[in-house]
């Protein structure tokens, strides 16, 4: 069998396959929807243009789909977070060796620049025999915003041309659509027709994607897969508290113990991230917009302050808010000798790394890859990790297994239930019902050997509740 891919080296694949393994051990919740739905093959027909992390985890959410009769096209949603490892191994697949690849076409390595990124994406969207992706699975909406944008364009019948005030990376997606439709003048168009719809991954992506479909101008139907209870309150918490201490010690090593931490925004993420620098004997100072999350963390027993207050004070900034401009060029001058400064929200404009680029005199200097040192003409230097963007894929290699089979087996159901189930999700944006965000949370029980309680008759009649669930109401918070 002959594809297309793009990955480093596929004689990295034996070490990406030994993990993958291991993977597979701690993923029950994937594994067990391999065993429930591989025999009726419910997603044949679909063919997914994937678009996230590409690391070991997201492997077997790959192999997963295929397994369910998926055929699948895959690109990282972030230029670093690629384990090339996972990427090789994925091509070429379980079955397949180097020489002859079985496996799904990957386009993705750690470390592409812009372009790449952004072709790359294309690539997943261009699907070879005249045929064309009928669903798209999405980490932060950027396969999305090109169906989007490029059906757009067509329809207005130029691609703008870019201006001053255009980001480098819009300017790259501007130059992309260009290119693309100059060959083919309808491919986004047919592209956005053929979609069914889109499974989105993370707070970022929901949150454009509710902007759209505000706005009038959803094209498809879309699952909020991060707000299921099972993937924003388990991933973003429990998952960034393991893994926001994993990047920063491979980026730095330094000891956390007794230094003084901030984390800008106390959403699920910022919880997490918060909880984990205090596990370690940091001193953790939170800053929030809303005043129930900064109520939260001050029970906590959080310091809630201002960045501008305390920006002198602190040794490491970490910001969770998917917001942007919260730490600034001038923030970052006023910083200590080495603070060190990294960002596990979606997007690398949280810090303002293009601001920093044009401070006066400053120097950066790379101290290994995703690790630079910003000097100042003063001589005092920031340590920069990731240069802005989110640390935990950057400097390490994202959350384990046990959390992700949380998020995968939410993405792995709304695939489902989008591709088989389309009529009952009209045009907009939905959330998994609560019976399969409470059968995903089941499908973790065993493997902790947790003993669930169960409900009388009786006591769910008192209750108001089925014996078998949902056990809560809709507006319920966890
Ligand atoms: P959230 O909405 O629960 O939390 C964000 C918090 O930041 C909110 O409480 C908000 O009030 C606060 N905030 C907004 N602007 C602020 C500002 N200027 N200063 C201080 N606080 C501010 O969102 P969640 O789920 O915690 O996600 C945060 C970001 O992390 C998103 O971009 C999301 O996509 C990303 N994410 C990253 C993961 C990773 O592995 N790196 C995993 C999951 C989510």
């Amino acid at each position: 069998m002959t594809f297309d891919y793009q990955v480093r080296d596929l004689a990295l694949a034996e070490a990406g396959r030994h993990q993958i393994r291991l993977a597979e051990h701690e993923m029950p919740g994937l594994m067990s929807l391999r065993e429930e739905f591989g025999p009726t093959q419910p997603l044949a027909g679909a063919r997914i243009a994937g678009s996230l992390h590409m690391t070991v985890q997201t492997a077997v959410l790959i192999e997963t789909l295929t397994a369910l009769g998926a055929q699948v096209r895959w690109a990282s949603c972030n230029i670093f977070s690629t384990q090339d490892e996972a990427a090789a191994a994925v091509v070429v697949g379980p079955q397949g060796t180097v020489d002859d690849p079985q496996g799904v076409p990957v386009f993705a390595w750690k470390g592409e620049t812009l372009p790449e990124y952004w072709d790359c994406t294309v690539k997943i969207l261009s699907w070879p025999n005249g045929e064309s992706p009928n669903m798209i699975l999405d980490d932060g909406g950027d396969a999305t915003l090109l169906v989007h944008k490029g059906k757009e364009f067509e329809g207005a019948g130029a691609v703008p041309e870019t201006t001053e005030a255009d980001s480098e990376e819009y300017r790259v997606i501007l130059d992309v659509l260009r290119a693309s439709i100059a060959s083919e003048p309808t491919k986004w168009t047919t592209i956005a027709d053929g979609i069914q719809g889109v499974t989105e991954e993370t707070t970022t992506g929901v949150h454009r994607l509710y902007q759209l479909a505000e706005a009038g101008e959803l094209l498809f139907t879309a699952i909020n897969v991060n707000d299921s209870v099972t993937k924003s309150k388990f991933d973003n918490k429990y998952g960034c508290r393991h893994s926001l201490l994993d990047g920063i010690n491979r980026a730095t090593d330094v000891l956390i113990g007794g230094k003084v931490a901030l984390v800008a925004g106390f959403g699920d993420v910022g919880k997490g991230c918060a909880d984990a620098l205090r596990g370690q004997g940091a001193r953790v100072i939170i800053t929030e917009v809303d005043p129930i999350c900064a109520l939260q963390a001050a029970m906590e027993g959080y310091q809630v302050a201002r960045l501008d207050d305390v920006v002198g004070d602190v040794d490491i900034f970490v910001t969770t808010t998917g917001c942007y401009d919260v730490i600034t060029a001038d923030h970052m001058s006023r910083m200590k000798h080495q603070a060190i400064v990294g960002n596990i929200g979606h997007f690398d404009n949280e810090i303002d790394m293009a601001g920093l680029a044009r401070v006066p005199g400053v120097k950066r200097t790379e101290i290994k890859p995703q690790v630079h040192e910003w000097t100042f003409d003063d001589g005092r230097s920031i340590i920069v990790l990731s240069e802005g963007r989110l640390l935990n894929l950057g400097n390490a290699t994202g959350h384990p297994s046990f959390v992700m089979s949380n998020s995968f087996s939410n993405q792995t159901i709304a695939q489902i239930e989008l591709f088989t189930r389309g009529e009952e999700y009209p045009l907009g944006v939905h959330v998994l019902p609560k019976h399969l965000d409470e059968k995903v949370a089941r499908l973790h029980l065993d493997a902790l050997g947790v003993q669930l309680t169960e409900l009388s008759k009786a006591q769910a009649e008192y209750l108001g509740v089925p014996v078998e669930g949902p056990y809560k109401p809709e507006h319920y918070r966890y």
